[in-house]
């Protein structure tokens, strides 16, 4: 019986051991990754600090059902994805643009991430009102124009204490009627992250 104690321990020490060295081994990927790709996004992308600030609101908050609306070629989605390899969840991801779609899922595989990832190709306006969520994030960042509109279809499907973010809030492409009917919107505490020139809008559903 001492022996059986004994051998379960060390098998259970052992998986918790190899759980520890895959996430490490996945951080390391994506780190290199994106060491490697730093210079190399032209698609709109989010900048370094932005993909920053959304993976750490993700990790600090163990949300684990992301929406992105606006993969372009990825970059943000790899944050995210990163993200979710650590709270154990998933993004799902809308894109129009088939090239870049492409291009994204080539990233998300070569970043090791693909698993973390659900991306689908189409127009949002359509797709944002057939998914049932619930979703516990939203980064939205796709067509500036339709910001309210995705607001009005997705913030039901967002989780009490879930956070919807919005890219772009700050260097004048965001309308400011978008940003003025979601300052005051009581059910949202929202702030703003201006680490970059383009500016994060962050609120968090009560
Ligand atoms: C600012 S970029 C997204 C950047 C991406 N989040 C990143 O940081 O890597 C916006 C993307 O939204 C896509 N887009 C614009 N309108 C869309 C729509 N109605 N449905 C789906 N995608 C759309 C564009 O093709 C573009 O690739």
């Amino acid at each position: 019986m001492k022996y059986l104690m004994i051998l379960i321990a060390l098998i259970s020490c052992l998986s918790i051991q190899s759980e520890a060295q895959t996430q490490a081994e996945i951080d390391t990927k994506v780190e290199n990754f994106l060491r490697e790709h730093k210079n190399e996004w032209h698609d709109l992308n989010v900048p370094y600090v932005d993909g920053q600030t959304l993976h750490n609101i993700i990790v600090s908050h163990g949300y684990t059902s992301a929406l992105e609306i606006g993969t372009s070629t990825g970059h943000s989605t790899i944050w995210l994805a990163w993200a979710m390899s650590k709270t154990g969840g998933k993004v799902v991801t809308l894109e129009r643009n088939e090239n870049r779609h492409k291009q994204a899922l080539k990233n998300l595989e070569e970043a090791g991430l693909l698993k973390y990832v659900e991306a689908h190709l189409g127009n949002a306006h359509e797709m944002v009102k057939t998914l049932s969520g619930p979703f516990d994030f939203v980064f939205s960042d796709a067509d500036k124009d339709w910001y309210k509109q995705y607001f009005i279809d997705v913030s039901p499907k967002l989780k009490p204490k879930g956070c919807y973010t919005t890219h772009n809030v700050i260097d004048g492409n965001a309308p400011q009627e978008y940003l003025d009917f979601v300052l005051a919107d009581k059910k949202f505490e929202t702030t703003i992250d201006r680490k970059s020139r383009s500016g994060i809008m962050i609120s968090y559903k009560k």
